[in-house]
């Protein structure tokens, strides 16, 4: 069973997550680099996680014109790596365009996953700021992985708590990356909706997106195992523990 962890490397710089990942000696863990690293360090440090073996989930949440983004997927194509993303809010030609971009690099392989709406994005947001108010955040959400699904992406980024319906509405295949994991007793953070590895196992996660508390952590390769074993052990029994 393939390890559904992701490991988000919010560092500022390539030199302290590599001190991070010589703890993963022996393993090649799945990591996200966000904005931050990649514009502090660019393309030269996803080619090397590349040539150490790691996959790379490349988390740039691109939205700008067809063209723009269409050209720019060509260049991360280049960079062989496994997933990046696209904000469905950019609308369907849009993420047509951003497949299109990753296949003319013949990065056939890379998963392209959409934001919905950001988890910072609350519903007085979403009705007073954004003015979407004929439809509930929850909707929204559906609605953009239904476009994201019909644009031929592979999946979407959503909090536990969606991604089951998201399976429902866009076929168990449809990939579900979600972040706000926590294990039970820990610090929840900023995250302001959070499950536990064992939720994210029942709720039909298909990744679990975690940063701090891995990253944080004292021994991060065993609370990396930790993770791992207990949505293993959800997953295989049909149960979970709960946050409290
Ligand atoms: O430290 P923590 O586990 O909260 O990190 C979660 C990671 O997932 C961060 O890199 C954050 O930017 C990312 N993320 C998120 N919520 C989203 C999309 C991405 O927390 N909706």
């Amino acid at each position: 069973m393939e390890n559904p962890v992701i490991i988000a490397l919010d560092f500022e710089n390539a030199k302290k997550a590599k001190v991070f990942l010589a703890n993963f000696d022996d393993q090649s863990p799945y990591v996200k680099v966000g904005m931050e690293l990649f514009y502090a360090e660019g393309a030269s440090f996803v080619r090397w996680l590349k040539e150490q073996n790691f996959r790379v989930f490349l988390d740039l949440k691109l939205h700008d014109i067809p063209t723009t983004v269409h050209k720019a997927m060509k260049v991360l194509g280049g960079l062989n790596i496994d997933m990046v993303n696209v904000h469905a809010a950019g609308g369907v030609a849009m993420m047509k365009a951003a497949k299109e971009g990753l296949l003319a690099a013949g990065a056939h392989h890379t998963k392209l996953i959409a934001v919905t709406q950001l988890t910072s994005t609350t519903e007085k947001v979403l009705k007073e700021e954004l003015l979407i108010k004929d439809i509930d955040l929850n909707d929204c959400v559906s609605h953009y992985a239904k476009l994201a699904k019909n644009a031929g992406l592979d999946g979407v980024v959503c909090s536990v708590q969606e991604a089951a319906s998201i399976k429902n509405v866009c076929g168990e295949d449809f990939l579900t990356v979600t972040p706000g994991i926590r294990l039970s007793g820990s610090d929840t953070h900023d995250q302001a909706r959070v499950a536990t590895p064992g939720e994210a196992a029942i709720k039909k996660s298909d990744y679990m997106v975690i940063g701090r508390s891995i990253t944080g952590a004292e021994e991060p390769v065993s609370t990396y195992e930790e993770i791992f074993n207990e949505w293993r052990e959800s997953y295989e029994n049909n149960s979970f523990p709960t946050l409290a």
